[in-house]
């Protein structure tokens, strides 16, 4: 019986110092102390033997028990070791492959042209205002004298929303003009602001969207007059166009916030069904204008027989497909990966305009 244990020992011994790998460790752990193993079996068998015999073999068997299960142990750390070692050289990261091309987003051509007026504006001394897209009707329409039953509420399209503050209705700003408003009521003059931001109306088609941008400005200080409105507007067209000599004509028109009120057209050709800015005998509209009317000043708080000044409105949209020669106002927010990567612009690139023209 002794003799078979030594020999029992030495045969594991050896199975497991030849396992490969943990399954075959595994198998060999189970033949020797599996419930139905060579050393359990052993050891359920001791009842049969003698007793003289068997204290001592039931020691051995016990020893035998031991001796296995710390070599099966230390054989499984190892080759643990051995596979998580073979891992890490296989997925060892090679830091001498050349690295992924980075994909670079282009600019919206709404952004850009934002920027480029900013930045025309910011040169003459504007800052930018801002101010919220969910407005109340008193900014939107009373204070800019628009009173309720006025015809001018109509032609805006407005979106109304369930809301109310103060009593107010509450509406998506149909233009920046309520930004007049808010600026002047927070500002002393002298002001000179402009105010890009997000406006709605009720309206879709390829020359119309329910959001769009507009780009408002007012300035009010004690002797603004008419001309200083013409020479800022038409260094702005001339410069935003890049043409030193475009034509600007200002039309007079209606709005009720300004008066006089003026529409500013710039020259231009529609030749051939070809759209050229900056030459021939047609007339493009390009924004509302005109000097603010007192009643607004008034509305404000503002000293009207002290103060006074111009405002002007334009759509960024429109500014950008004149600009930038794209045809359809509705692509501008469909995110069509091939539309935004040709008309979209170089990041880090927006090109100083000033000093272009005759600044
Ligand atoms: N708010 C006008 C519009 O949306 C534009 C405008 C602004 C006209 C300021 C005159 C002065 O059409």
């Amino acid at each position: 019986m002794m003799d078979s244990i030594i020999v029992i020992k030495s045969e594991f011994s050896n199975l497991i110092n030849d396992a490969e790998n943990i399954e075959i460790l595994e198998e060999v752990r189970i033949a020797a102390l599996g419930k139905k193993g060579r050393i359990t079996s052993l050891m359920k068998n001791l009842g049969q033997i003698e007793p003289e015999e068997r204290k001592l073999m039931g020691q051995n068997l016990n020893i035998l028990k031991q001796d296995i299960t710390s070599l099966l142990e230390t054989k499984k750390v190892e080759l643990e070791t051995a596979s998580l070692n073979a891992r890490l050289l296989q997925e060892r990261v090679d830091t001498t492959l050349p690295s992924r091309p980075e994909e670079l987003g282009t600019i919206h051509p709404i952004s850009q042209t934002t920027d480029e007026l900013i930045s025309i504006f910011g040169e003459m001394g504007f800052s930018v205002a801002e101010g919220p897209n969910i407005e109340e009707d008193w900014y939107n329409f009373t204070a800019l004298n628009i009173p309720v039953d006025h015809p001018a509420r109509q032609e805006h399209d407005t979106f109304y929303i369930n809301a109310e503050k103060d009593g107010q209705r509450m509406v998506l700003r149909t233009h920046t003009s309520p930004v007049q408003i808010r600026t002047m009521q927070k500002h002393e003059p002298p002001i000179r602001i402009i105010v890009p931001g997000r406006t709605y109306r009720c309206d879709h088609d390829a020359t119309h969207s329910p959001m769009f941008h507009q780009i408002e400005g007012l300035v009010i200080d004690e002797a603004t007059h008419m001309g200083h409105l013409k020479g800022c507007l038409i260094e702005m067209c001339r410069t935003f166009f890049g043409i030193e000599n475009l034509p600007v004509r200002f039309r007079p028109s209606y709005f009720p916030f300004t008066e006089p009120s003026a529409e500013v057209d710039i020259g231009c050709s529609f030749g051939d069904g070809i759209l050229k800015i900056g030459e021939g005998d047609d007339w493009l509209e390009i924004l509302g204008s005109g000097m603010v009317n007192p009643r607004v000043l008034e509305n404000c708080g503002v000293d009207s027989q002290k103060f006074q000044g111009f405002a002007f409105g334009m759509g960024v949209e429109r500014m950008a497909m004149l600009k930038y020669g794209i045809p359809d106002l509705r692509t501008f927010y469909d995110s069509d990966m091939r539309w935004l990567k040709h008309y979209g612009f170089q990041p880090l690139d927006i090109p100083s305009l000033v000093g272009r023209a005759s600044l």
